[in-house]
C-alpha cells in the first residue's frame, strides 16, 4: 500500500489546514447552542479544561498516528497496532461519513440564509423568520442545500491536498479571523452586550459542574470543535514531513479553535441579549440561532443585514474548511487502501454522503440524533481509542516520532504521561456520562 505522493507546501500550510478543520460550525453554532442549553460559566470552564488537558494530548497522538505511519485513517491503526486495531480504522470512516452527512445539511442552511440576506433581505419578524427556516430546513430546499454543499466540498477535495485543501485554508482562515474580529468589536457596543456575556458565559453556578448534561455537552463540544477522534487530523498529518514540531502545532490549532469558539460566543450572546431573544434561545433546538439571529438583525435595518451577510459568510467559510477534512477521511482511505484515483474516490463518497444526508435534511429530529451519536459518542470513543493505541499499545512509536521532530525529552514524557493517566481515564468517564445521559434523555 503506497501512499499517494501528496504533501503540504510547508508546516504552516498544515497548521492552517488543521485549524481550518477545527474551526467550523461547531465553534459558531455548536458552542452557542450547547452553552445556551444551560451550564453558563460552568460549561465554558469545563469545556476549556477538557480542551487543554484531555484533547490536546489526544490531538498530538492523532497527528503522530498519521505522520509516523504515512497512512490514511483506515490503514494507520493497523500499521501502528496490528490487525486487531482494524476496527478503529472502520470507526473513523463511519464517524466521518456520519458527521459529514448532517454537517453538510447545516452548511446548506447556512448557505441559504447567507444568500437570502444578500439578495433578498432579512425576514421582517419572528413569524417570517420561522417560515423561512421551515422552507430551508425541510423538503426539497434542505436537500438542495445539502447537495450544493457536498458538491463544493467535493470540488475542493478533488483538487488535491495542496491545490485544493491548503489553498482554500490559506485565504479562508485569515478572512474568517478578520470578519470575526470586526463583528466582535461591533457586538461589544450593542446596548445589551454586558447582559449577553453575563447570561451565557459568566453566570456561575458550581452545581452545574456535576450535571450530566453539562458534562456531556462540554465533552462533545470539546471533541467536536477540535475535531479530534475521527481521523480528520490523522489524514492531514499523513501528508506531513518528519521535521514539523507536532506539540507546538497542536497547540496552535487548539489555541485558534478555542479563541474562535469564545469569540463567536461573544458575538452571538450580546446579539441575542440585546434583541431580547434570550428566552427563545434558552429553549434551544438546532435551528434556534438560524431563526433568532436574522430576526434580531432585521430590527436594525441595513446595518443588521450587512452583519448577517458577514456572519453567515464567515460561517460558510469556516464550515467548508471543516467539511473538506471530513471528506478527506474516506477519500484518502480509498486512495491509500484500495488504490483508487482521488477523483473517483471523491465523487463516490460524495454520492454516498448525499444519501446518508437525506434523513437529517428531511428531519431536524434525525439531525439531532446523528449529531449526538456521530458527533458526540463515536467521536469521543475514537479519541479514547487513539489515546489507548498510542499510550499503551504503541508508546515507542509515540515517543520516537516526537523525538524525531526535536521535542524535548521532558515534554515527550509529560505528553505520554498525560495521555495515559489523564486523557484515557477522563475520556472513559466523559464517554460513560454522555452515553448514560443520552440514554436517559431518549429512553428514560
Ligand atoms: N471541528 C469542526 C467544527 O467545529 C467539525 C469537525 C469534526 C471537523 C470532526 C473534523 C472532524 O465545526
Amino acid at each position: 500500500m503506497a501512499r499517494a505522493s501528496e504533501s503540504w507546501s510547508s508546516s504552516f500550510g498544515f497548521v492552517l489546514a488543521a485549524a481550518g478543520s477545527a474551526v467550523g460550525l461547531g465553534n459558531l453554532w455548536g458552542f452557542a447552542y450547547r452553552a445556551s442549553q444551560g451550564g453558563g460559566g460552568a460549561f465554558v470552564l469545563l469545556y476549556v479544561v477538557i480542551v487543554l488537558v484531555v484533547c490536546l494530548p489526544v490531538l498530538v497522538a492523532e497527528m503522530v498516528l498519521g505522520r509516523s505511519t504515512s497512512h490514511a485513517p483506515l490503514i494507520a491503526p493497523i500499521t501502528a497496532g496490528g490487525r486487531r486495531w482494524a476496527p478503529l480504522g472502520l470507526l473513523f470512516l463511519v464517524a466521518a461519513l456520519g458527521i459529514l452527512a448532517f454537517y453538510a445539511v447545516l452548511m446548506g442552511w447556512t448557505g441559504r440564509t447567507l444568500l437570502h440576506a444578500l439578495l433578498v433581505g432579512l425576514p421582517a419578524d419572528m413569524a417570517a423568520s420561522e417560515a423561512f427556516f421551515g422552507l430551508i430546513s425541510s423538503g426539497g430546499g434542505a436537500v438542495l442545500g445539502l447537495l450544493v454543499s457536498l458538491a463544493l466540498t467535493g470540488v475542493v477535495v478533488a483538487a488535491g491536498v495542496r491545490g485544493g485543501i491548503e489553498r482554500l485554508s490559506r485565504w479562508g482562515m485569515p478572512a474568517l479571523f478578520v470578519l470575526l474580529l470586526g463583528l466582535l468589536i461591533w457586538a461589544a457596543f450593542l446596548p445589551g452586550a454586558g447582559a449577553g456575556y453575563h447570561q451565557f458565559l459568566l453566570r456561575w453556578d458550581a452545581a452545574k459542574l456535576l450535571e450530566p448534561t453539562t458534562i456531556r455537552n462540554a465533552f462533545t463540544q470539546a471533541f467536536f470543535s477540535i475535531g479530534t477522534g475521527i481521523g480528520a487530523i490523522l489524514a492531514y498529518a499523513a501528508y506531513l514531513n518528519r521535521r514539523s514540531g507536532l506539540p507546538a502545532e497542536a497547540l496552535s490549532v487548539v489555541g485558534m479553535d478555542t479563541a474562535v469558539g469564545l469569540m463567536a460566543g461573544c458575538v452571538t450572546f450580546p446579539l441575542v441579549a440585546s434583541f431580547g431573544l434570550g428566552d427563545v434561545v434558552s429553549g434551544s433546538t438546532v435551528g434556534t440561532l438560524f431563526i433568532a439571529l436574522p430576526t434580531g438583525l432585521a430590527s436594525i435595518g441595513l446595518a443588521g443585514r450587512l452583519v448577517a451577510v458577514l456572519f453567515f459568510g464567515l460561517a460558510y467559510i469556516a464550515a467548508i474548511t471543516s467539511s473538506v477534512s471530513l471528506l478527506e477521511v474516506p477519500v484518502s482511505s480509498l486512495v491509500d487502501g484500495l488504490g483508487w484515483r482521488r477523483r473517483e474516490a471523491v465523487w463516490t463518497c460524495v454520492a454516498l454522503v448525499a444519501v446518508l444526508g437525506l434523513p437529517p435534511a428531511l428531519s431536524t429530529g434525525a439531525l439531532e440524533v446523528m449529531d449526538a451519536l456521530f458527533g458526540g459518542v463515536l467521536l469521543i470513543l475514537g479519541g479514547l481509542l487513539i489515546a489507548l493505541l498510542l499510550s499503551w499499545q504503541a508508546p515507542a512509536r509515540f515517543l520516537s516520532d516526537l523525538q524525531g521532530c526535536g521535542t524535548p525529552p521532558a515534554l515527550r514524557s509529560a505528553l505520554l504521561f498525560s495521555l495515559r493517566w489523564i486523557s484515557v481515564p477522563a475520556i472513559a468517564v466523559g464517554l460513560s456520562v454522555s452515553v448514560l445521559d443520552l440514554a436517559k434523555m431518549w429512553f428514560g
